[in-house]
Parts: structure tokens; C-alpha cells; sequence
């Protein structure tokens, strides 16, 4: 692997491609299935989890503990590019300690080393990358690791990739570069209305901070009908300028009226919303092509700041000072 954190992401859709080196056979088939890890890896478990549904129970844990209820059937797929990554390791350990079936998936690291000296099943995927930009080979690994009723259609999924990529970034001017504009001085606010843009909605929000190390919030419907929007309302002070993004379109009828009246309402109180969709009839493609332009978007908006698209220089001082076991500040 090679390049920086833009020419990964570039090659996003052949990742899709590329079948993972799995070892120790598969997870059960059956029962509820726990997704562990954080930050990419745990974006590219969504995907796992829209994969399976309905026909499977998923729950994604995003800390470094189990949930306190835990039922017989459940097993656990943990996720960490690295395989370095404290939560995911005490995922491991305390899933073993309490017999839950486990499958990991890493491109080294102890986890991938713990589960080869456990014979866990296991899937490593090729190194040197930063996790954000491994979520093609990552999405791959957990979906070789457990049973799905259907294929998924990756080529399907890397070609949409490649178009929605002409049309969004390669056109002049594209849509993404409109959107960077937009985005000038202004705080981002990301609208999603169901669970396939609320997991890409989730990851706009880390890469606009992981890329471009800008802020930026979601809102999520239906709960912030009930509260967030207020600060869009034609009477809000909006101390900073916001940029309304609203993130794909809502599969369900009863969320899409909740959607279409949101936006109206909006757009009555005078805030420019910016839509952004990948519509596609596979919700996992869908998902992957939303999340594919917030790539693209904190990319752009990362290089006309003029910052090290590259650094995690916080979150690593943070991972070194959990790592030496020093949680709280020195006195
Ligand atoms: C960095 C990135 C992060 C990591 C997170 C967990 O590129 O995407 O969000 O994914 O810090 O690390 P891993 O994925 O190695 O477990």
C-alpha cells in the first residue's frame, strides 16, 4: 500500500474488489450479532450491519465494553485496522471471558495475532494505510467472516463508486467542489432521515474532522425535529453561518414524509439546505456512496484550508498516553 490518505481513498473501489485472506472458518450463523471496534473500522462494521438486515439482528459496540444484557446467541466481529486499538482489544478479551463466539478482522496488530493464537475465524487485510482509508478491505473482511444469505454484489459496488466519482468530484465544476464552496466560513450540520445516511452521516462527520480537522454536527431525525432544527429557525441568533447538508433520502414512506416536511420547513425559515444522494437500490451501495462523497468533500475542503490531510497527531498523542496506561493528566 502506498500513497497518502487521498490516493487510498481513491482506490476505494478496488478495494471493494479484492477478496480478504480469511483463516479459522466463519462466525454462527444465527443469533444476534455484536460489531465491535471504533472510528473507521466500526464505519466499515455498519455496512456489515446493513448487509444483514432485516434478516439478522446487529448491534454496534463503540466502546471498550460489552452491553450489560448479553443474550446466548450472541457472537462478536471485531474490527480494528491497526489491531491496535485499546477498546477493540478489551472487546476481545472480555467477549472470551464471557464464551461469546469470536471472529476479528485487522491487518495485524494483537488482534490479529490474539485470534491466530486463539483460532478464532479472522480475516487480515493488507497493511499500510490509515484506517479511513481502508474501509473497502476492512467492509470485505467482515463479510467474509460472516454467513450472509446473499452474495454481496461488490463489483456492483465499486462501480458505482466509479460513477458517482465522475459525477461528483471529476465534472467542472461538480457537485463536491459546490459543496466545498458552500462550506466556506460556515459550521456543518449533517441532516439524515434512516439508518443507511445516518451511518454515512456519522462518517462525513469524522472525516471532515480526520481530513479537513474541521468540526461539524449531525442531526438526526427523527429526534431532532424535536430539538436541533431550532437553531435554523428564522428567529435563531446563528452566532456562526451553519451549511445544512441533507444526506441521502430515506427508503421508508412514513421517514421520507418526515424527510420531505423537514426540508420544507426548513427552506420556509430561510435555510439553504444542500442535498447530497447516491440513490441506488441496494441500501449497502447506497450507504457506501454516501459515505464515499463525505470522503471526497473533507478532502477537498481539508486542501483548500490548507491542512495536513494526513496528521492525527491528537488522537495518537491520545491512543500513546491510554496505551501507557496515564488516563488522567499529570499533576
Ligand atoms: C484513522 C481512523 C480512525 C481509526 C480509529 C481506530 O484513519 O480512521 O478513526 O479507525 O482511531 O483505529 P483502528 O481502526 O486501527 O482500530
Amino acid at each position: 500500500m502506498s500513497g497518502g490518505v487521498k490516493d487510498q481513498i481513491g482506490r476505494l473501489p478496488d478495494q471493494l474488489l479484492e477478496s480478504p485472506r480469511t483463516e479459522g472458518g466463519t462466525l454462527p450463523p444465527r443469533g444476534r450479532l455484536l460489531i465491535g471496534g471504533v472510528g473507521g473500522s466500526a464505519a466499515a462494521g455498519d455496512i456489515l450491519s446493513i448487509l444483514l438486515s432485516p434478516e439478522r439482528e446487529t448491534l454496534t459496540v463503540r466502546e471498550g465494553s460489552l452491553p450489560g444484557h448479553l443474550r446466548r446467541d450472541d457472537s462478536i466481529v471485531l474490527l480494528s485496522y491497526s489491531g491496535e486499538t485499546e477498546e477493540t482489544l478489551q472487546l476481545l478479551r472480555e467477549a472470551g471471558e464471557k464464551g461469546l463466539p469470536r471472529a476479528v478482522v485487522a491487518s495485524g496488530g494483537s488482534l490479529l495475532a490474539n485470534a491466530a493464537r486463539g483460532g478464532l475465524p479472522r480475516a487480515s487485510v493488507p497493511a499500510g494505510s490509515a484506517p479511513r482509508g481502508a474501509l473497502g478491505f476492512l467492509r470485505r473482511g467482515a463479510a467474509a467472516l460472516v454467513p450472509v444469505s446473499r452474495e454481496p454484489d461488490w463489483s456492483e459496488g465499486a462501480r458505482h463508486l466509479r460513477t458517482l466519482r465522475s459525477g461528483w468530484v471529476d465534472a467542472t465544476p461538480g457537485p463536491a467542489r459546490i459543496l466545498v464552496d458552500e462550506l466556506k466560513n460556515r459550521f456543518p450540520v449533517i441532516l439524515c432521515g434512516d439508518v443507511v445516511s445516518a451511518f454515512a452521516a456519522r462518517r462525513w462527520a469524522a472525516d471532515f474532522a480526520e481530513n479537513a480537522k474541521i468540526p461539524a454536527v449531525v442531526w438526526e431525525l427523527p429526534e431532532a425535529a424535536h430539538n436541533r432544527v431550532m437553531a435554523a429557525a428564522r428567529e435563531a441568533p446563528k452566532p456562526f453561518p451553519l451549511a445544512l447538508i441533507a444526506l441521502g433520502t430515506p427508503r421508508e414512506a412514513q421517514a421520507r414524509r418526515r424527510w420531505d416536511a423537514t426540508l420544507a420547513v426548513l427552506s420556509g425559515h430561510g435555510a439553504s439546505v444542500f442535498r447530497v444522494d447516491s440513490p441506488h437500490p441496494e441500501p449497502w451501495i447506497h450507504a457506501v456512496g454516501l459515505t464515499a462523497i463525505g470522503d471526497w468533500v473533507s478532502l477537498l475542503v481539508g486542501e483548500g484550508l490548507g491542512v495536513n490531510l494526513e496528521s492525527l497527531s491528537l488522537m495518537n498523542e491520545l491512543k500513546a498516553r491510554l496505551a501507557a496506561g496515564q488516563e488522567s493528566p499529570p499533576r
